[in-house]
Formats: C-alpha cells, sequence, structure tokens
C-alpha cells in the first residue's frame, strides 16, 4: 500500500514538474512576443503632434462623433466611463486620463501603448484602425476625452483587459508546443506598412479609403479583404455590389441585401457607423467600388 502511494507521488510530482515547465516556456515566449511587438510599435511612433492652446466645440464635436463611429463607445461606455462585457473590461477614460499627457493619449490610442510603456491588451483596435488616423481626427478624440466631465463609474474593477486573453492553458500549450515542435510566436505579422499620409485632402476616393481603413479594417482586415480568424468577414468588395442607398441601409439599420440581419455587423451599423455623415457613407461607397474594379482590372 505504502509503495503505491510513493508510486503515485512520484508519479504526480513529475507530472507537476513538467507542466510547470511548459508553463514557464509559454510565459517567456509570451514575454518575449510582448517585447517584439513593442519594439516594432515604437519604429512607427510619429513625430510629436502640436495641440492648439485652445480647444474649440468643433473639434470636440467632431471627436464625440469619431467615439461613436470608431465605436469607441461600444467598449470603453457612452461616455466613455467604462464598460465591462462578457469578452472584456475596458477603463473609465475619464479617470485615467489625468494620468496621460496629449501626446500620451495619442500613443494610446494610434499605437496601443499605455502610459507606462506596455501594450494595451484587450483587442483594441489601435494596430488595424486607428494607427492610421489622421492629426486632426486624433486631436479631436483627444479634445473630446479632455472635455467630459469626471465620471465615477463604481462597477469598473481596477484591472481590466481582454477576458479571453492569454490563460494559464494557454500559456502551457503553448510551452508545449515550443518544446516539441519548435513552434515560435509570429512576429513578422507585427511589421506594420510606413504611415499613410497624414490626410486625405485629394478628393473623394482618398477620404474613402481613409475612412474604411479606420472604421472597418478591425474586423474586415487591414487590406479590408476580409478575415478569417476571430472575425469571419468578407472582402469588402461585397459592398462595391450595393447601391449607394443600400449601401446606406446596410450602415444606418444594419440591413443587408435581401433585408439580411448579419449578426454583429448589424449591431455595429445600428449603434455606431449610423453615426458617419452622408458624404462620409458616400466616400466609403465610391471608394469600395473604386478598389472593386480595380482589382477586376489586376
Ligand atoms: C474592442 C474594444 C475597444 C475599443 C473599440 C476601444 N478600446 Fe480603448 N481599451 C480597451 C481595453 C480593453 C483597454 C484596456 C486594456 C488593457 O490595457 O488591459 C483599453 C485601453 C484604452 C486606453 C488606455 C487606458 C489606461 O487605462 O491606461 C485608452 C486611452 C483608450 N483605450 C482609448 C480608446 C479610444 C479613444 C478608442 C476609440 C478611438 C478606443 N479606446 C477603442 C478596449 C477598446
Ligand atoms: C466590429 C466588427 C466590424 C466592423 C468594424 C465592420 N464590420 Fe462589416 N461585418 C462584420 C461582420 C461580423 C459581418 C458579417 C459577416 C460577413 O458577411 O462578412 C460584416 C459584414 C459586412 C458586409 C457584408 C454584407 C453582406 O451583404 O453580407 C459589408 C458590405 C460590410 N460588413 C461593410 C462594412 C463597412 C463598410 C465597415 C466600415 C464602415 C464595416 N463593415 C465595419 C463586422 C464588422
Amino acid at each position: 500500500m505504502k509503495k503505491a502511494m510513493k508510486i503515485v507521488l512520484i508519479i504526480l510530482s513529475l507530472i507537476i514538474l513538467i507542466v510547470g515547465y511548459f508553463y514557464w516556456k509559454g510565459y517567456q515566449l509570451k514575454k518575449g512576443y510582448e517585447a517584439n511587438e513593442i519594439q516594432y510599435t515604437k519604429k512607427r511612433l510619429p513625430a510629436d503632434i502640436n495641440f492648439p492652446k485652445s480647444i474649440d466645440s468643433t473639434l470636440i464635436s467632431r471627436g464625440k462623433r469619431l467615439s461613436n463611429t470608431l465605436h469607441c463607445t461600444y467598449c470603453h461606455g457612452d461616455l466613455l466611463q467604462g464598460r465591462e462585457t462578457e469578452e472584456r473590461v475596458s477603463p473609465n477614460l475619464t479617470k485615467v486620463r489625468h494620468q496621460y499627457s496629449n501626446a500620451e493619449l495619442v500613443k494610446a490610442i494610434r499605437y496601443g501603448i499605455n502610459k507606462d510603456g506596455a501594450l494595451i491588451g484587450g483587442d483594441m483596435p489601435s494596430a488595424e484602425s486607428y494607427y492610421h488616423l489622421n492629426d486632426t481626427d486624433i486631436k479631436a478624440i483627444v479634445a473630446y476625452i479632455r472635455s467630459l466631465p469626471n465620471l465615477s463609474n463604481e462597477n469598473i474593477p481596477s484591472t481590466y483587459g481582454n477576458k479571453n486573453g492569454t490563460s494559464i492553458f494557454d500559456l502551457i500549450r503553448g510551452g508545449y508546443a515550443n518544446v516539441f515542435l519548435g513552434w515560435e510566436p509570429n512576429v513578422d505579422e507585427f511589421v506594420y506598412s510606413s504611415p499613410r499620409p497624414a490626410y486625405p485632402s485629394d478628393g473623394i476616393m482618398r477620404y474613402g479609403q481613409y475612412l474604411s481603413q479606420t472604421h472597418c479594417a478591425r474586423c474586415h482586415g487591414e487590406n479590408l479583404s476580409g478575415e478569417n480568424g476571430y472575425w469571419e468577414t468578407a472582402d469588402l468588395a461585397v459592398g462595391a455590389g450595393y447601391s449607394l442607398d443600400q449601401f446606406e441601409r446596410l450602415l444606418r439599420e444594419g440591413k443587408a441585401l435581401g433585408d439580411r440581419d448579419i449578426g454583429f455587423m448589424t449591431k455595429l451599423a445600428k449603434g455606431y457607423l449610423s453615426h458617419l455623415t452622408d458624404s462620409e457613407i458616400q466616400a466609403i461607397h465610391s471608394y469600395l467600388k473604386k478598389r472593386a474594379d480595380s482589382s477586376r482590372e489586376n
């Protein structure tokens, strides 16, 4: 009997050692991965943005509208007062803003790096979308964040981020894959293209491209050709098949051709994209049409 106990104990400790080793390996990998991501992100940092001394109310109301169309409000709450959903906890921006300079807020939004120089988790779409925001729009958002009253939000925990982030099991699995399959996280996916031109002043097409990049890329992919991961989305060429009226209906009421509700897109359109102006919707539509035409020619 005693012998059997001993054997069980030995086997148990072996298992704990092995699992512990994989966990440690996975943790090291994750740290290395994050360090690389930050390093690449730093390469993208722009020249400083000059903020005007006095902020006029047009800039603030532009920022307010952007906070809706870019659906910051979906995650951070209607007045950016913080919000907890099933997937994530997004901080109360009226509280944390005091710890940030304007330039640091820009860095947080565009580059997804917080004031401590760490990556902002929780799938905030900086890399795919907000990175492309031009100086005027990013200033407008910062001005809007500054203009809000202090809102307390007792419901928001002090630790936040993606609830479906790296679990202990993910780490163990990652460590296991690394030891036995020689698997490494793919760092190259964080090498970004060079910055886009600052402001699309040359016509509706460029404006449409800018709006699509900043508003649609989070889910339809950085080059708008659809995603096949967490989001399973179509190439935005689909939108080129819509007439302008139909396209407006999609972005305002969330109704796709044939009167279909299409999951999260319907929710996003109704609550957030519906704040886009007529001319913005028109610009996106024109751009998607042009994009589809030129990809047919190639
Ligand atoms: C998909 C959800 C999501 C969207 C959309 C989103 N955020 Fe976030 N954001 C988060 C989460 C989650 C965090 C905290 C993540 C962490 O660090 O763990 C965060 C962190 C931040 C921070 C840093 C706060 C701090 O505590 O240091 C700022 C600033 C911020 N977001 C601004 C914005 C703005 C402005 C927009 C829109 C342009 C936006 N976010 C859109 C989820 C989102
Ligand atoms: C938060 C994620 C998200 C964002 C941001 C987003 N979409 Fe979507 N979109 C979806 C999902 C999910 C679907 C449904 C799956 C599919 O058919 O691609 C969808 C579907 C679509 C479709 C297909 C409609 C059809 O006929 O089936 C079009 C067109 C579209 N989106 C346009 C846009 C445009 C334009 C933007 C930016 C202004 C945008 N989406 C931003 C998630 C998003």
